[in-house]
């Protein structure tokens, strides 16, 4: 079976003056699956999503989204694409629910009444349906905004950091939000700050730096990447020694030490190692323990590794 990509671009470039913000984004997004897209401040993540979405244009590089050339056939994409951005659009001089109504009618939707009334029940507007928008919370604004989006049912939903800022409850709207769209088939791509949020929702991740994917795979490929992190804590110092032969026979990998703690750890890819097992190695060896821990990598692990990196690199070239 081939795969369909709902987004793919190469060598996507842009450039504000003198920030270079883009420098040939390749993204590849599988049709009805979720992308998350993470990066550092300024890594070019809401730029990617403007250019994606035909709100800019690109200076160099291709793209197709949603079946359709993003430059020669940019108005075919804008009816296919629904987006919601770091900066909302709705208008807070009208209410919730006449907001809707209003998008519903300028996408010629049928019964503009009745998908107003499903959205906003959905993004648990209902209450607040009949006052202006102004008045509404920072979390019910993002809520009406992602609504907004939905309106027209999008064949690719582009999501700028939708959950930044808000409570859990708000959070969880929006996270069901998507596993549904994606349950009926849409193709999601999402910028976040939350790795844990990218973790929970990603089936792939796109590690963005400096205005390239440095990095691409699922969350657990990417974990699997930076491997487990296995420290112990020693009663005395003179046995660091022999707990780093431990671990370092154990795990392959050079133990290291923080002398304050008398602590030893090493990180390892082998998926067997058990803390008993761990344990009664230290304890055949001899050495008195007083604690010993094997942490699983979190995404935070691999941003923090893979973008430090990618600086070693830089600084090595
Ligand atoms: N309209 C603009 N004019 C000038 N510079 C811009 C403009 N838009 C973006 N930039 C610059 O391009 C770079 C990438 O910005 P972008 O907003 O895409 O980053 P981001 O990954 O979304 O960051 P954040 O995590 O802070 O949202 C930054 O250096 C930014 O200052
Ligand atoms: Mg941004």
């Amino acid at each position: 079976m081939t795969t369909t990509y709902a987004v793919l671009s190469e060598g996507l470039e842009k450039r504000f003056g003198a920030v270079q913000a883009l420098r040939g984004l390749d993204l590849a997004v599988a049709s009805g699956t979720v992308c998350g897209v993470l990066g550092p401040n300024g890594a070019g993540k809401t730029t990617a999503v403007r250019l994606l979405t035909t709100l800019l244009r690109p200076d160099a590089g291709s793209a197709r989204v949603a079946g359709h050339d993003l430059v020669r056939e940019a108005a075919a994409v804008r009816t296919k694409i629904g987006v919601t951005g770091q900066y909302a659009s709705v208008d807070g001089d009208l209410t919730g629910r006449q907001n809707l109504r209003l998008f519903a009618r300028l996408h010629r939707v049928r019964g503009p009444a009745g998908r107003a009334g499903e959205l906003l029940d959905r993004f648990g507007l209902t209450e607040a349906a009949d006052r202006p928008a102004a008045t509404y919370s920072g979390g019910m604004r993002r809520r009406l905004d992602l609504a907004a989006s939905l309106i027209r049912r999008p064949e690719v939903l582009f999501l700028d950091e939708p959950t930044t800022g808000l409570d859990p409850a708000s959070r969880n709207l929006i996270h069901s939000a998507v596993r549904d769209l994606t349950a009926d088939g849409t193709t999601v791509l999402l910028t976040t700050q939350y790795l844990e949020e990218a973790d929970q929702l990603a089936d792939d991740i796109a590690l963005v730096d400096r205005g390239r994917v440095a990095h691409r795979g699922s969350p657990a490929a990417l974990k699997a990447l930076i491997g487990t992190h296995v420290e112990v804590v020693v009663v005395g110092a003179e046995v660091m020694a022999k707990a780093a032969g431990v671990l370092d026979h154990l795990t392959g990998a050079r133990p290291t030490f923080d002398h304050e703690r008398n602590a030893v750890g090493a990180v390892t890819r082998d998926s067997t190692l058990t803390l008993p097992r761990l344990v009664r190695e230290l304890d055949a060896a001899g050495v008195p323990l007083l604690d010993a821990s094997l942490r699983p990598p979190t995404l935070d692990d691999v941003f923090l590794r893979l973008t430090d990196d990618q600086d070693l690199k830089e600084a090595a070239a």
